[in-house]
């Protein structure tokens, strides 16, 4: 049997192969590759398998997160980008008519998602900068339509609600991945979950959506909220 791609939300795909279903983007700069991923073309278009054991977002896809509000030409803020495995299939998803500012205070992810990444992709501004201070970088980004949060660090939530009142719409959308290890390695990661929850709503958000990573990623959640 052939490959086929059906579109399951605006800008990703599922490729199926009559065994398997795998997940991809539309590359946005075809023939190049980003982290060893498989390019596939099917009907004159190129694919970018996106491989959901690298990419919290992939994997909330796979676990049937129901809406992703990031979509064709939307503005995205996207905090803890480090070298952009994520951030290219979001580059991918949000095309020529999105952008996607990309903030990280690791020098060397940065230079790498620079020098590997963003020069290949004219909607990627990749900021060197610490989520904890967005005043730092808030002449360089606009009001977005959703933020990314992946920092994987114990205030993770409340870096997202501090960027959210600098940065996101009303009625605009926050992704959180959130590492319960990163708070705490003995607890119940549900109960992890309900707090950082509990963070968001309390910052003006409400919570649409809970998805558990694993097996793509274990004691991982992805919290899907909206700005109320
Ligand atoms: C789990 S990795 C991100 C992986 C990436 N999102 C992906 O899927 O390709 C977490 C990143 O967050 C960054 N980070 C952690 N705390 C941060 C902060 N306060 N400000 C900016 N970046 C931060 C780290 O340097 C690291 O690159």
């Amino acid at each position: 049997m052939g490959l086929t791609a059906t579109e399951h939300t605006p800008g990703v795909y599922f490729i199926d192969d009559g065994a398997q279903r795998l997940l991809a983007t539309r590359n946005l700069a075809p023939g190049r590759k980003v982290y060893g991923e498989e390019l596939i073309t099917i009907g004159g278009v190129e694919y970018r398998l996106w491989n959901p054991s690298r990419s919290k977002l992939g994997a909330a896809i796979m676990k049937g997160l129901k809406k992703n509000p990031i979509g064709p030409s939307s503005k995205v803020l996207y905090l803890g980008v480090a070298s952009g495995t994520t951030c290219s299939h979001v580059s991918d998803i949000v095309g020529d008519a999105g952008h996607v500012w990309g903030v990280d205070f690791a020098p060397r992810p940065i230079r790498d998602l620079i020098d590997h990444v963003a020069r290949y992709r004219k909607n990627i501004t990749p900021i060197l900068g610490d989520a904890r201070q967005p005043q730092g970088y808030s002449f360089q980004v606009p009001r977005v339509d959703a933020i990314f949060a992946d920092v994987a660090q114990p205030d993770q939530a409340e870096i997202v609600v501090k960027n959210a009142k600098l940065f996101l719409k009303k009625g605009g959308y926050a992704l959180l991945s959130i590492k319960s290890r990163s708070i705490d390695v003995a607890r119940d990661p549900a109960e992890i979950y309900r707090e950082q929850v509990k963070v968001l709503e309390a910052g003006g958000f409400r919570v649409e959506e809970l998805v558990e990573l694993d097996p793509f990623e274990k004691d991982h959640a992805l919290a899907l909220a909206s700005l109320v």
